[in-house]
């Protein structure tokens, strides 16, 4: 077979891999993706026919499809995800390596006749608008029709991405296969994919920025220009040409009088970044707007004019359906009216989806999505926790109208935020920028661990831990060393929607009410916001935000904001604890930085509290 037979490219080192890997995988056929809306709708067409795909009420939801993966593909797989650099320590402790030489070995394996009976789909996609400075080109080969189409959706992909290739284009190349080849005459399921979780393999060789993923067929496993280059294989050419790439959204806040300020906020997965990105102002903010420019993930530059320019590489919004619904995210709820793939919903019998949250009250009857009956009383989810939409960014009515701008947004603060129980305030601002990266670096959040029926705290410095391509330590030096280059460097602020009360419920309200906490923040960027300083960092005091459509009482603002000396000073401790494993790699600046909050801490009297000194505090 000539893999390069009605090839869209003269491009000599794209032809030789896609005809290399071809004869390694020994697929039935290669075709070229171009990206055009009639190859997206036959495809789609062949999944309804192969039963990958149910094509969903046309008069509900136009142009749209629901996916079931097998019950073991649902999600990624963090154990099983490699940075092979040729040293050890380059990779760090808080990533999974393996010798490349032996990774090379393994996938050569598992890659060898791997798509047998199938067809290898050659995807050219570019991260970012095609021609932007920021962007990058991908070239995804893989076996799965259904990340052709979702794809499509998350990336400029197709022949437009070929032309801006050229002959001579420098592209990552990313190798994808189901790990599912067919024996002559076998027939196929609805979701192949490697039933043997050992044998999936999520590889990123940062070295020569090369992607090898086997065996998955789900998000950000399979997704390859997601999480693997947009991220971890990003984060290291970011490193070796002097920019950022982050797991970042990016908004946009516009003031009655039109001044625009925009944020770029990291959270770590499920802490309900989409809808931040999304966020509809509350009463009281008549006259102000935001808009997206992204959901997930910031690619960001210096610009020549010494500002900070920041892109979102997706073109789409790959978001938990779960909880996702008409006050939690309106716009979202838009956005996926049409032209969307779910995966993993729960399918309505008039040919719709729902999931836990669509609506108060659930239906009486769904396909839930295993594709078995379920009712209210059955006592099983009728989504899956991870369910998926994937929807073009172009239908979300907040979109921002300078989100393709090739050269970015500029992006005035930076905010870092965890899902934090007790101990850590609303909102605060770093004293400065070594101050504000200590602050992300440390960040910690809560995962409950459901087993033992208690919150666990994992720390995961700017929200990056599953996605950094290298040594965090490394990483965190580099976050110094861009500031350093920058004359006004955008201010860092900690956020903290998730603290609970003493009967566990939340004392903030989140999601729309956020925006007070950003008019703060918007405030101190352009100089205009009061804060007190504190032990650990610059904190507003009540008056200085604004609750004009917000009953929010005094009592519950001070402990919304107030951290114990002795919990200020744990925690402190816990940093010490997660520097001790990036030994000699660690920028010194961190230790400093440590001892300075400790000596504030102490210096503060027995008493002290940390919030703002005039906060009223609740009667006793
Ligand atoms: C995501 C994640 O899916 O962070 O975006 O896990
Ligand atoms: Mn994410």
């Amino acid at each position: 077979m000539d893999a390069n037979l009605n090839s869209p490219t003269t491009n000599g080192k794209l032809r030789d891999w896609v005809a290399e890997m071809a004869a390694l995988c020994k697929p039935d056929k290669v075709v070229w993706a171009d990206g055009s809306q009639e190859e997206y709708d036959r495809l789609c067409q062949g999944m309804v026919d192969a039963g990958t795909f149910i094509r969903l009420n046309p008069t509900k939801r136009p142009n749209s499809y629901l996916a079931r993966s097998h019950p073991s593909d649902v999600a990624r797989v963090e154990d099983r995800t490699f940075i092979c650099s040729n040293n050890k320590d380059d990779a760090g402790p808080t990533n999974n390596w393996a010798p490349p030489d032996e990774m090379r070995a393994t996938l050569r394996g598992l890659f060898d006749g791997c798509m047998a009976g199938r067809t290898m789909y050659v995807i050219p996609f570019s991260m970012g608008p095609i021609g932007s400075p920021i962007a990058k080109i991908g070239v995804q080969l893989s076996d799965s029709p259904y990340v052709v189409a979702n794809m499509r959706i998350m990336t400029r992909m197709g022949k437009a991405v070929l032309d801006a290739l050229g002959s001579d284009g420098f592209f990552i190349p990313c190798m994808h296969s189901v790990g599912a080849p067919l024996k002559p005459g076998q027939k196929d399921v609805p979701w192949p994919c490697e039933g043997d979780i050992s044998r999936k393999n999520i590889v990123h060789f940062p070295e020569t920025y090369e992607i090898w993923s086997y065996g998955s067929g789900y998000g950000g496993n399979a997704l390859l220009g997601k999480k693997c280059l947009a991220l971890r294989i990003a984060s290291v050419m970011a490193r070796d040409e002097g920019w950022l790439a982050e797991h970042m959204l990016i908004m946009g806040i516009q003031a009655p009088n039109g001044e625009k300020t925009y944020l770029g906020a990291a959270f770590p997965s499920a802490c309900g970044k989409t809808n931040l990105s999304m966020l509809v102002p509350p009463k009281g903010f008549e006259g102000w707007s935001v808009n997206t420019v992204g959901d997930d993930i910031a690619w960001i530059k210096k610009a020549p004019d010494g500002t900070l320019r920041a892109i979102n590489p997706e073109s789409g919004f790959f978001g938990v359906a779960p909880g996702t619904n008409g006050h939690s995210n309106p716009n979202a709820m838009q956005t996926i009216g049409k032209n969307t793939i779910f995966t993993n919903t729960a399918l309505t019998d008039d040919g719709d989806v729902w999931w836990e949250g669509m609506t108060d009250k659930p239906p009486a009857h769904l396909i839930d999505w295993k594709g078995e009956n379920w009712t209210p009383d059955c006592g099983r989810p009728a989504a899956h926790p991870n369910g998926r939409f994937t929807a073009p960014a172009s239908q979300c009515p907040s979109i921002d109208p300078d989100w393709e701008k090739p050269q970015g947004v500029p992006i005035s603060a930076f905010v870092f935020g965890g899902r934090m129980s007790k101990d850590l305030p609303l909102v605060f601002e770093a004293f400065n920028w070594c101050h504000g990266v200590y602050i992300a670096a440390t960040m910690g959040s809560e995962a409950t661990a459901a087993a033992i029926g208690q919150a666990a705290l994992r720390r995961d410095p700017m929200a990056m831990l599953p996605f950094c391509g290298y040594n965090m330590a490394d990483y965190f030096g580099h976050w110094l060393n861009v500031g350093r280059r920058l004359s006004n460097p955008p201010r860092i602020f900690r956020v903290n929607w998730f603290r609970k009360d003493e009967n566990g419920k939340f004392i903030w309200p989140g999601f729309g009410e956020n925006m007070r906490v950003l008019k703060w923040i918007v405030d101190r960027v352009h100089g205009r916001a009061n804060a007190v300083e504190s032990p650990i960092g610059w904190m507003p005091r009540r008056e200085d935000i604004e609750w004009n459509g917000l009953d929010f009482p005094a009592d519950k603002f001070y402990n919304l904001m107030t951290v114990s000396r002795d919990a200020g000073t744990a925690e402190a401790r816990g940093h010490e604890e997660q520097f001790d494993k990036f030994f000699d790699r660690l920028p010194k600046e961190f230790i400093f930085e440590r001892e300075l909050l400790l000596s504030r801490l102490w210096r503060s009297p027995d008493h002290w509290e940390l919030a703002p000194a005039d906060t009223v505090r609740p009667a006793a």
